[in-house]
């Protein structure tokens, strides 16, 4: 596991900023040398302002969205079109804006009633296609420290022979969700990241000082093969 770097912003709107500015650069890098990049999408705020950003500076980057597959660490199994999918969210954010067309949206309630089947379904596709040989992971990451619904104590935290299982139960709502687990998002080149806020300042020294668990904090349980990078804003910074 490579050991995680910081990189601090002054604010929430200065770190969208420079993610979206750095995952432009290096998708621009990847298809400058012929790659078809994949991507894997978070849901949340800081994530969201991060795709708004996207949708503001794509544009001029030169990147061809139509050479980018994106798929989500995580999402809400609800039905497809509901403003609680992280899905829809960064489709009207940023997706839809530039153009983006291979889109691997987490299965809704519209495709299955069986969470587990659209967990498992989900898993048969991405293992079809490198089973999350990822450029970039971004993860936004709760107040107990979840990653993607990897939540603390939860067994599906020791999953080590899917690549996505099935949330029954989530301690956040909405309770049913999909998420990749810690085998597919630790085949990620880069595993970025994206905190902001005072109310998270003690999740993010959790994460990066000491030696908790990743039972007990579960972004600690994620690294890019190549690089970790934790961008936070000073107010995240603040308890480090
Ligand atoms: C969810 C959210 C959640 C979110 C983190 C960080 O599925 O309930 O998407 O996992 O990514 O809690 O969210 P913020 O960036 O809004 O703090």
């Amino acid at each position: 596991m490579t050991t995680p770097e910081i990189e601090t912003l002054p604010d929430a709107a200065a770190l969208a900023t420079r993610v979206a500015t750095r995952l432009l650069d290096r998708l621009g890098s990847v298809q400058a040398a012929s790659g078809q990049p994949h991507i894997a999408l978070s849901g949340g705020s800081t994530a969201d302002a991060v795709h708004g950003e996207l949708a503001r500076l794509s544009p001029q980057s030169g990147v061809d969205w139509t050479r980018v597959v994106v798929w989500w660490g995580d999402d809400r199994f609800v039905p497809g079109d509901s403003p609680e999918r992280n899905a829809v969210q960064a489709r009207r954010s940023f997706l839809d804006v530039v153009g983006a067309t291979q889109i691997h949206e987490m299965p809704s309630t519209d495709g299955t009633d069986e969470v587990a089947a659209g967990a498992a379904a989900y898993g048969s596709l991405l293992r079809s296609q490198g089973s999350g040989e990822f450029e970039i992971v971004m993860l936004g990451v709760g107040e107990d420290g979840h990653v993607a619904s990897l939540f603390p104590g939860r067994p599906e935290l020791d999953v080590d022979d899917r690549i996505a299982v099935a949330v029954t139960d989530s301690p956040k709502p909405p309770p049913e969700r999909i998420t990749l687990t810690f085998a597919a998002l630790n085949r990620s080149r880069s595993v970025w990241f994206l905190v902001s806020g005072a109310d998270k300042a003690a999740v993010v020294a959790a994460a990066l000082v000491g030696d908790a668990d990743f039972h007990d904090i579960p972004a600690r349980g994620v690294a890019g093969g190549e690089e970790t990078i934790w961008f936070i804003d000073t107010a995240a910074a603040s308890k480090l």
